[in-house]
């Protein structure tokens, strides 16, 4: 593995600062995944490193910069309407460059319709090329052309020591590997964020200590797959070291695959209580054909062994997960066994997609493609139950004090509302004031709904 620390990227940033005279506003917009929300704290302080300032609105903005997701067409058309959005402000500011990032910038198809038919975007930077952005600037505003290129492998290693923007001191994200090796049949990822790679042990945990000593507490790990970390150590070693950082925090991290839970991490996961008692486990499909179909290499009964023992280990864990709905042939059997799958593993959330056919993949082009209004009654059938099952997951939280970590404030007439999560990673809402952001209060909960707690804090 090949871990960079790419001296140019000062270099190039320090000759966009003597161009724009370091009085240029950047805005940058984020779709898709965590990974992604990641990648816009580094986009950012790259950003900061060539002498932008931060707009509040694209308007206001020199740079754009969208950070977009590949992963269903919905997002996809999204991000592209928001694009298009801005051929008004490149006519009224011919200066103005407008980068396309994130996983569609990776996709060729995409790459080309930007590179045609939206002249006003600059370039696109594939994921792994984060790192160039301060190169790609300073060859566009040095008069050079726009740019259009998919990844280039020629950094397939780990760029160290990007500079972060973050957006909150009292919560992180980490990434801990990048890419994906596993190749379901329905997903995108693999192919634009290429293979799997791990960091450094040592790089990861000075990382997490210099975010608990900055006041951070909330950490969340990140990686396509995290159980599949591979470096001197195991993912489960890897939470042991960061655990054992001096500090009042917790561990967070998604997303797993259960083809490789192992046991370690199990009784890890059971053993530290700064490892948060939340797991996401993307089960996708409670038929075991359509599993096979979607080469998860995992069956209904590995899955319901390995939250027995989840449960087991830690009692009381939240679990969480991913389903998709109508994937190619699912027939009312299988949709019946993803029902059967919800009432028996009772899951406290899910996150439930209609299945969305992404081109270059296995499944795009399999026979049995479900009809859009069959797979619109699945989800909400699916909803309904998984509605009805959270909220009596919930309610097991009425009557129970628990810490809350406080993300945001609202104003509401005669007062305002703080909502946070605790450990278990339910949302909580509760009457605070603004001070109360980053910091852990003590809430009563008083009353469940499927998606979230109201309480009231206990001075
Ligand atoms: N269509 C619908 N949902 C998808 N996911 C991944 N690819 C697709 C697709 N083509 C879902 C999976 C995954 C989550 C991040 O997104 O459930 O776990
Ligand atoms: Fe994240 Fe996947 Fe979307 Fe990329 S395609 S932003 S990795 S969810």
């Amino acid at each position: 593995m090949d871990f960079v620390n790419d001296e140019n990227i000062n270099r190039y940033a320090d000759f966009v600062k003597s161009l724009n005279g370091g009085g240029g506003k950047f805005y940058i917009m984020t779709f898709g995944c965590q990974q992604n929300e990641a990648d816009s704290e580094k986009l950012a302080g790259l950003a900061l490193l060539m002498g932008y300032s931060a707009a509040d609105n694209p308007e206001d903005a020199d740079l754009i910069l969208v950070n977009t997701c590949a992963i269903r067409e919905h997002a996809e058309l999204k991000a592209l309407s928001k694009i298009g959005g801005f051929k008004k402000l490149k006519k009224s500011n011919p200066e103005l460059i407008v980068g396309v990032c994130g996983c569609m910038a990776n996709e060729s198809h995409v790459v080309e319709k930007l590179k045609n038919s939206y002249p006003y975007v600059s370039f696109t930077l594939a994921p792994g090329d984060i790192h160039r952005l301060p190169e790609i600037v300073a060859g566009i505003l040095s008069g050079g052309k726009r740019r259009f290129e998919t990844e280039s492998d020629v950094h397939p290693g780990i760029i160290e020591g990007l500079p972060v923007m973050r957006k909150e001191r009292h919560r992180a994200w980490v990434s801990i590997m990048y890419g994906c090796n596993n190749f379901c049949s329905y997903c995108i990822v693999p192919y634009v964020r290429g293979r799997e790679r791990s960091r450094r042990s040592e790089d990861i945990i000075r990382e997490c200590r210099d975010l608990v000593q900055d006041g951070c507490r909330d950490i969340t790990l990140l990686g396509q797959n995290v159980n599949s970390y591979s470096s001197d150590i195991s993912f489960a070693e890897l939470l042991l070291g960061i655990a054992k950082i001096d500090g009042d925090f917790r561990i967070r991290f998604m997303t797993s695959h259960p083809k490789d839970v192992p046991d370690e991490l199990i009784d890890v996961i059971g053993a530290e209580e700064k490892i948060a008692p939340h797991f996401h486990l993307p089960l996708q499909s409670g038929s075991d054909r359509v599993l096979s179909l979607m080469n998860r290499r995992s069956t209904m009964e590995r899955y319901s062994g390995i939250l027995e023992k989840l449960r087991r280990s830690r009692p009381g864990i939240a679990v969480t997960s991913d389903i998709i709905v109508g994937f190619p042939t699912e027939s009312e059997e299988d949709f019946d066994a993803t029902l059967r799958a919800l009432s028996e593993l009772r899951f406290d959330m899910i996150y439930s997609f209609i299945y969305s056919p992404r081109k270059g993949t296995p499944a795009a082009v399999m026979d049995g493609q479900v009809p859009y209004p069959v797979k619109k009654e699945r989800m909400s059938r699916l909803l309904e139950l998984q509605g009805a099952i959270s909220l009596e997951k919930n309610k097991l939280f009425e009557g129970r004090k628990d810490p809350v970590l406080v993300d945001s404030f609202e104003t509401r007439e005669g007062g305002g509302i703080c909502s946070g999560r605790n450990a278990w990673g339910k949302l909580v809402h509760f009457e605070g004031t603004s001070e109360m952001i980053g910091t852990s209060r003590d809430v009563r909960i008083d009353r469940a709904g499927p998606f979230e707690l109201y309480g009231t804090i206990v001075k």
